[in-house]
């Protein structure tokens, strides 16, 4: 017999991505509409084994659509992975009749709702939230879109600054081991070069077209790389300097900027989509799935599969690159 959710926690966990917010609201308002309370846990698993949870009323989550960052703030918790930190954490729900979850983070996020929901019978729906990327079973993750916007416009500033001067400049965006950022911004400002932890960089080609366009005097070069590209960003430079000394290059890591900042249309819309379908599923008896969007159509896909099966990396999109940027 499935138990009914009466007693609803939110919680946001991992790194923060822009958007959360906005699904935070969605989940709130979603379980006060269905006169179920819902509890803000804050820091994430950090917050459920201290005991930092609230209830939240429909006024909690007003005026926080358009901020980045998380009203419930967020945390990476060691604790969380030991039996006891997930009993306590545990002891803490119960308390308060909380029998249900609602986490909006990342894979590391998912494989700790798993286990707990697992070990204390709760159910546990996931929401992506990560810059990213890096999930499968949705088109989308919260906060990506605003990621790679924020990157292009970086970007774009960047390459005023590379044909000022007529060098050449690698960027290194976020991504951890995923090439998404790079790939999408890459694409969207035009760069010449995008290094990814999906595809090997062949060191030896990518000097053989820097040499072809220093050639034909095309000195302004983008390079954009993933921060999970294994080679990695100031070693790259450091072989273009010594192999093409006639070509000024700069480094700029882009890094925590692409994090924050109000979330696009994109974000603040599927996060709303997002943790309206999370109450949804916890009201229908759904355990342990991630709501996804796939084809612009919600998609429910199990934690396990969502964190185990990574999105596919669409190599098509680089071999454009080469085209469009000659
Ligand atoms: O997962 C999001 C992310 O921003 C990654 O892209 C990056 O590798 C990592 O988090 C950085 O983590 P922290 O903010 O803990 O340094």
């Amino acid at each position: 017999m499935e138990k009914k959710v009466s007693k609803i926690g939110v919680m946001t966990s991992g790194g923060d991505s822009t958007g959360m917010n906005a699904a935070v609201r969605a989940v709130v308002r979603t379980s006060l509409y269905h006169n179920i309370e819902v509890f803000g846990i804050y820091r994430g698993f950090s917050g459920m084994i201290e005991d930092d949870i609230h209830p939240m009323e429909s006024r909690s989550v007003a005026n926080i659509i358009q901020r980045g960052g998380t009203i419930l703030k967020t945390a990476r918790s060691k604790e969380f992975k030991t039996p006891q930190g997930r009993q306590t954490a545990y002891n803490n729900l119960k308390k308060r009749g909380i029998n249900g979850l609602v986490v909006i983070g990342g894979d590391g996020s998912f494989k700790g709702a798993q286990i707990f929901s697992n070990e204390f019978d709760i159910p546990c729906i996931g929401i992506p939230g990560t810059i990213d990327k890096d999930i499968a079973g949705s088109d989308f993750t919260i906060g990506f879109d605003t990621a790679v916007n924020t990157a292009v416009q970086a970007i774009d500033k960047i390459r005023d600054t590379a044909d000022a001067h007529d060098r050449l400049f690698i960027v290194e965006v976020m991504g951890r081991d995923a090439g998404y950022i790079a790939l999408h911004s890459g694409i969207a400002t035009g760069a010449e070069n995008i290094l990814v932890p999906e595809s090997e960089t062949d060191i030896e080609d990518l000097i053989q077209s820097l040499t072809q366009n220093e050639k034909r005097k095309k000195l302004v070069n983008l390079i954009v790389v993933a921060e999970g590209e294994k080679i990695g960003a100031n070693e790259i430079a450091a072989v273009i300097e010594k192999r093409l000394p006639n070509v000024d290059v700069r480094v700029c890591v882009l890094g925590h900027i692409q994090r924050g900042g109000s979330p696009t249309c994109l974000d603040r819309l599927i996060a709303s989509r997002m943790g309206y379908h999370a109450v949804e599923c916890l009201l229908l008896g759904k355990q342990n799935v991630m709501v996804g969007i796939l084809n612009n159509k919600m998609n429910y896909l199990p934690l396990d599969k969502a964190i185990k099966e990574k999105e596919k990396f669409n190599n098509d999109w680089l071999k454009i690159v080469k085209i469009l940027s000659s």
